[in-house]
């Protein structure tokens, strides 16, 4: 690497540009020159894998982090066995963080095997203080740990890594800051996330995000109108906007604006033919949403609307500002406007101080709503939240038994819902070749079902109409009817 470390060390500090993302791009050329000289020292590129943790946000930031990789001249590899490896971390629930663990000591013997492996930890875990210290601790093999404000910086502190030659360790505790424009890759070439918004400002007293991804900012419309402009230039068809709580969206922005006024705005994009959205807070979901849901031809007959508990004492004590009637009074308005509507949610069985009352108030909002799916999870203690510190931690036996009695309830109501559509034909999106049957592909229907149907790859990306033979519970098989 002589030359190039040489050469480095006569760049001028002045010749670096101080704005963004000027500056990335630069450390992006000067790094494709590193490159260069890699390539024809081993006589191969070098290679890149971004392993993702959790959320649609973190697979939405691993593919800028891949963009960054590909314009330096990294090619992808669909294994650890990689020169470069980032894993993009999750910590909204412990389990996330043990397995983090568990696979870190998994990279280290590959870096034994290849002592000029990069590997880099970043996402959410990396903003609690003692993940960093664990790693800088016990993991010292590790070369790069940044978090969830300085993704954007991935080309300079690769720099800084190379050149220093020992771990480079930038964390930061939150930011106002915006980078647009950078590289992005997507993993679809008909469908892709576009982030609105970042970070969250709720405080639900189990949940450690807001501590993480900082507090809430929203980018410009005109900046995600344009890279929706952009996606549906490159043939993108199905956009997914993206946001911790979408529906408080702009309120932060020098001109402010809703979130309905935004969908308004990307409907007009020629090009885009569905638009979907992550997450909607229930206090927040406004009338005019449901109307500009109502009236769009492209917006998609699905809403996730989290209610984490059906008790309104429970969800009193998680901060979440509606009561079981509020959430019930908001699904009878939403379902009375889009009767169509698939409605999926987020509940968190065992929150503390949680009893048997509590948790069959939740049933009775499962049984009322008819969620066509319901995500479940066991409440997880999160250090430095507020329900961290609570009394009254429910027993894993007694959680088991609650959350195993939820999965019925939701199996049973979600088959029902399922089912209405047997028999009927639909638009289908076709997005992969269906490993499971010889010649089948599968394809998504606007309220988010998948469907198995026998086809030709070439139709990937493209709309077919589906004839809904049978239901299987969670998906159908079908057939295209021309
Ligand atoms: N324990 C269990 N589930 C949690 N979630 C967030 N924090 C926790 C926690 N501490 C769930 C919520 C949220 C989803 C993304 O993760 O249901 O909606
Ligand atoms: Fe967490 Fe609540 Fe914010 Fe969702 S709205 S990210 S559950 S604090």
């Amino acid at each position: 690497m002589g030359n190039w470390l040489e050469h480095v060390k006569t760049m001028k500090t002045e010749q670096i540009p101080v704005t963004e993302p000027e500056r990335q791009y630069y450390y992006m050329d000067v790094l494709k020159s590193w490159m260069e000289e890699q390539v024809r020292e081993k006589g191969r590129k070098l290679t890149y894998h971004v392993q993702t943790f959790g959320c649609q946000m973190n697979a939405k930031d691993s593919e800028k982090l891949a963009g960054i990789l590909e314009t330096i001249g990294y090619v992808e590899t669909d294994t650890e066995k990689a020169d470069f490896v980032i894993y993009n971390t999750c910590t909204v629930r412990e389990n996330a963080n043990t397995r983090v663990y568990g696979r870190i000591g998994y990279l280290g013997t590959l870096k034994r095997k290849n002592p000029d492996m990069k590997i880099a930890m970043c996402g959410c875990m990396m903003q609690e203080a003692h993940v960093v210290e664990k790693i800088k601790k016990s993991y010292r093999f590790v070369d790069i740990v940044f978090g969830t404000h300085n993704i954007f910086k991935l080309a300079e502190l690769l720099f800084e890594d190379i050149v220093k030659n020992k771990m480079v360790v930038d964390i930061w505790d939150g930011t106002d800051q915006i980078v647009e424009d950078l590289p992005s890759e997507h993993k679809y070439v008909f469908k892709a996330g576009v982030n609105i918004m970042y970070g969250c400002n709720n405080f639900c007293s189990y949940c450690i995000v807001p501590y993480v991804r900082g507090r809430e900012r929203s980018r410009k419309p005109e900046d995600i109108i344009a890279e929706v402009k952009k996606l549906a230039a490159e043939g993108i068809v199905e956009i997914m906007l993206l946001g911790q709580n979408v529906n408080s969206y702009g309120k932060t922005l020098a001109q402010p604006m809703t979130f309905a006024e935004l969908l308004r705005e990307v409907e007009k994009v020629d090009g885009i033919r569905r638009i979907r959205f992550m997450t909607s807070h229930p206090k927040d979901l406004s009338d005019e949403l449901i109307e500009v849901m109502r009236t769009s031809k492209k917006i998609c007959t699905h809403l996730h609307l989290p209610m984490q508990s059906g008790s309104t004492r429970i969800l009193k004590e998680m901060n979440r500002k509606y009561t079981k009637e509020d959430y019930l009074t908001l699904v009878d308005k939403i379902k009375a406007a889009m009767p169509e509507i698939s409605l999926t949610t987020d509940i968190i069985v065992g929150f503390p101080g949680e009893t048997k009352e509590d948790f069959m108030e939740t049933v009775d909002v499962v049984r009322k709503v008819g969620f066509d799916s319901a995500y479940t999870f066991i409440y997880s203690k999160r250090s430095g939240t507020v329900a961290a510190k609570m009394e009254n931690q429910v027993p894993e036996e007694q959680v088991k038994e609650w959350f195993d009695i939820l999965l019925n309830e939701i199996k049973v109501v979600s088959e029902a819902q399922a089912n209405r559509y047997e028999g009927t034909t639909m638009e289908v999106l076709v997005e992969e070749v269906n490993t499971q049957g010889e010649g089948m592909l599968t394809g998504r229907l606007s309220n988010n079902l998948l469907v198995h149907f026998p086809g030709d790859s070439a139709l990937i990306g493209t709309f077919v109409n589906v004839y809904l033979r049978e239901c299987k519970g969670f998906y159908y098989i079908g057939e295209i009817v021309q």
